[in-house]
């Protein structure tokens, strides 16, 4: 029974990450599927159709841990150029899948959120997405946010314009605009900072990928490709994560102090 051997699963790693808290927001660069479908001389195509599969794996397993935030790194501004067939297919594949996934979404009590020009998503694929978003948007469990036709540059820039706007209209002075104002103006604005940055694939770079965001995120570079990425190469990620100790720029005696002076109160 397949299901019933999946929950051992989810057990058993949870189980392995109790020592130690947990990520709350994860985000991941979804890179290989290309490399996945070469090595089996099938179109790039199948190599996405198998990402589904990751992606669903992953969803599930933050959503049973208890994560907060699971970010996805889908489709960026510089996809755009890609052959235009394997454009077409992807947008396609996406508005598929998440139709068919929303029920089980739902079930999940995983909220969909879109992040990126939407905009310039085909009408169709665009129209799905928008459906699962209204139909999720109840759901106060993970949140879960695929990023598509999205890039730290144009997101910043978005930021930029914005505050322009607001500082042209007299809502703000340009002194007001601090850390917290350029945030706001975000796609992400209202979400805590990826804790985890996860690239699989084996390239070592961020591909314009939450620039600002990611300032202080443990990053993890794995070679296993998106296709092969499961429950447990995901769970070995965060027990990685689990092993850094995040400093925010202070000494290792300060981090030690105040763990202690926590776990005293
Ligand atoms: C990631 O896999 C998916 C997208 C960028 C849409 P790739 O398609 O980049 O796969 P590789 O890097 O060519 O193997
Ligand atoms: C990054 O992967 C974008 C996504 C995973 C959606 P790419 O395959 O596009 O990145 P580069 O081109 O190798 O940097
Ligand atoms: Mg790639």
């Amino acid at each position: 029974n397949l299901l019933f051997d999946m929950d051992i699963q989810t057990q058993s790693i949870s189980d392995r990450l109790s020592g130690a808290p947990l990520p709350r927001h994860i985000a991941i660069i979804m890179d290989g599927n290309g490399r996945w479908a070469k090595q089996r001389s099938l179109p790039r195509s199948a190599g996405h159709y198998e990402g589904v599969t990751s992606v669903r794996r992953a969803t599930e397993l933050c959503s049973d841990t208890g994560v907060g935030f699971l970010t996805l790194y889908a489709f960026s501004t510089e996809n755009w150029n890609r052959p235009q067939e394997e454009v077409d297919t992807l947008m396609t594949l996406i508005g598929m899948a998440i139709e068919r996934e929303t029920p089980d979404l739902v079930r999940n009590n995983v909220r969909l959120r879109l992040i990126g020009d939407i905009e310039r998503m085909p009408a169709d694929a665009r129209d799905r997405l928008e459906r699962c978003r209204q139909a999720t948007s109840h759901c106060s469990g993970l949140t879960l946010s695929l990023c598509l036709s999205y890039s730290s540059r144009w997101e910043i820039a978005e930021a930029a314009r914005r505050l322009a706007r607001l500082a042209a209209d007299g809502s703000i002075s340009a002194d007001e605009i601090d850390e917290e104002a350029v945030e706001a103006g975000l796609a992400t604005s209202g979400m805590p900072a990826p804790d985890l940055l996860i690239r699989t694939g084996g390239e070592k770079r961020l591909s314009n990928f939450l620039l600002w965001q990611a300032a202080y995120a443990e990053l993890y570079f794995t070679d296993t490709l998106w296709p092969d990425f499961g429950k447990e190469a995901l769970a070995d990620a965060m027990a990685d994560f689990q092993c850094r100790e995040r400093r925010f720029g202070r000494t290792s005696e300060q981090v030690e102090a105040d763990t202690a002076f926590q776990a005293d109160s």
